[in-house]
């Protein structure tokens, strides 16, 4: 008989490793090896299993007939867009968060959308009682008789009570890391343990064509401590993340199966949930100071959707002997690269200042199209002269001095004629001919800008 062997699993990234050490050789995170016993179950070694003959299965062309993945909606409109037009039936989605952020919120609100379209809902939580899920359900104006609720943890019991009754449209279970199963011998929360669970409740989905939403909380560093593993096993992988002091979130495809990966969906947390944010440009540049040197708006893109945003610069001479470089909201090699820039070919110097970045509102920008607006700012801020309130823009900067063009040109320039805005700066070659409302200026070098912003000739 094979003995029971026990593996050290690192509970941030999931390595094994066969001996206990410190620090993580896959990961580098320190004392995050867990002992687990992986003799039987999910988490089995191949060798500890059975050996069985295998059976062939059928191979079919790769030209066959195909239908379109069959979808519920949730009819939260924001939420549709991120996953590509509601839930596949059959799929298993995991929503990562931070604890707090509102995963537990935007599934109730959810839950209670689908119930209201006939849908039925099974909402499981392993957190929170049954007496205070009632109670948000009331505060959140989403208490629908046809979303069956229960408490519970243990795996085995809630696919018992799910094959009970005819499969529901959806299955929430909040969180991943709460529930156990006897499958796997370690302690609950553990890798091997959320694995299995995961995988019990994911082969549920499949079977019955039930979707199933798993909630996985993620540690300070960004990462899902334990459900790392699972963003393998689920189809479709979604954040939803805020900024601490900001009300509004957002909600972001990582990996999807079955629909778009670079959608967004904002919502705003009130008193009553969450509610959807449809114009989130207007969210952004809401409270902006227009006449303010160091502020310039950036034409950015999230997927198919425009969204302008105010990027603040703050040049300052400095005292210290290393100055200051502070960026919230970007990335702080991006900024650097971009100072670099001005200095070697723009003759913008910036050594002896401190430098800090701020994109408005909390929102984070993932794009390099917000170079030459961030370059912009900069420019303005140090040489005191104010952008204009109605100029946008936008393109990417390379390392020789070059202004580089972007896609989605056509849409961004759309969406700043939309908010009221009547002329934009962008890298020659954006446009391709294509004709815009507003006043388009283009450059081909970052110098050019420079000159064109310290020289004030608007
Ligand atoms: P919750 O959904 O429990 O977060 P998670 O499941 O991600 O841990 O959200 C909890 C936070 O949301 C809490 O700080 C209070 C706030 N909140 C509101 O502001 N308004 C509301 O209507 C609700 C239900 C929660
Ligand atoms: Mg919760």
């Amino acid at each position: 008989m094979a003995k029971a062997r026990s593996q050290f699993i690192c509970q941030n990234c999931g390595a094994v490793s066969t001996r206990w050490a410190g620090r993580c050789d896959s990961c580098g995170e320190w004392n995050t090896l867990v002992e687990e016993n992986t003799g039987s179950g999910i988490g089995a070694t191949p060798a500890a299993r059975a050996l069985k003959k295998g059976t062939p299965v059928q191979l079919v062309p790769l030209s066959g007939e195909i239908e379109e993945a069959p979808r519920v909606a949730t009819q939260i409109a924001e939420f549709d867009r991120v996953t590509g037009g509601g839930f596949v039936r059959g799929s298993a989605v995991l929503l990562g968060g931070d604890p707090g952020i509102g995963k537990s919120t935007l599934l109730m609100q959810a839950a209670a959308a689908l119930a209201k379209a006939g849908h039925p809902v099974i909402y499981v939580s392993g957190e929170e009682a049954v007496a205070q899920i009632r109670l948000r359900a009331r505060r959140l104006d989403a208490v629908e008789p046809q979303v069956g609720l229960a408490a519970e943890t243990s795996v085995e019991n809630i696919i018992a009570t799910l094959e009970t009754g005819p499969p529901p449209a959806l299955v929430i279970v909040d969180s991943i890391q709460t529930m156990w199963t006897d499958i796997a011998e370690s302690a609950p929360g553990t890798v091997t343990q959320v694995r299995a669970s995961a995988q019990a409740l994911i082969r549920y989905a499949k079977k019955t064509g039930a979707s199933v939403v798993l909630v996985g909380h993620v540690t300070k560093e960004g990462q899902i401590a334990g459900p790392r593993v699972v963003e393998h096993m689920v189809d479709a992988v979604l954040y939803f993340e805020g900024e601490g002091g900001h009300h509004f979130r957002i909600l972001r495809t990582v990996k999807n199966r079955f629909g778009p990966t670079d959608e967004i969906g904002v919502f705003e947390m009130s008193d009553a949930g969450l509610r959807e944010v449809a114009n989130p440009s207007e969210l952004f540049l809401g409270e902006r100071n227009v006449s303010a040197p160091g502020a310039a708006v950036f034409a950015g893109m999230e997927g198919t959707r425009p969204v302008l945003v105010e990027i603040q610069a703050l040049v300052a001479q400095s005292t210290l002997a290393t100055p200051r470089r502070a960026v919230v909201g970007w990335d702080s090699a991006r900024l650097s690269m971009v100072l670099a820039v001005l200095e070697a070919h723009c003759g913008v110097r910036l050594g002896g200042h401190d430098v800090y970045l701020n994109v408005a509102g909390g929102y984070r920008i993932a794009e390099p199209a917000a170079d030459i607006a961030v370059a912009a700012a900069l420019v303005s801020s140090l040489s005191g002269k104010a952008l204009g309130a109605d100029r946008a823009f936008f393109g990417e900067v390379s390392l020789s001095g070059a202004a580089r063009p972007v896609a989605h040109a056509g849409q961004r320039l759309k969406e700043a004629e939309k908010l009221g805005f009547a002329r934009a700066m962008v890298p020659k070659g954006c446009l391709d001919g294509q004709k815009t409302g507003i006043a388009v200026s283009e450059f081909s070098d970052l110098a050019e800008l420079v000159a064109a912003i310290a020289g004030g000739s608007d």
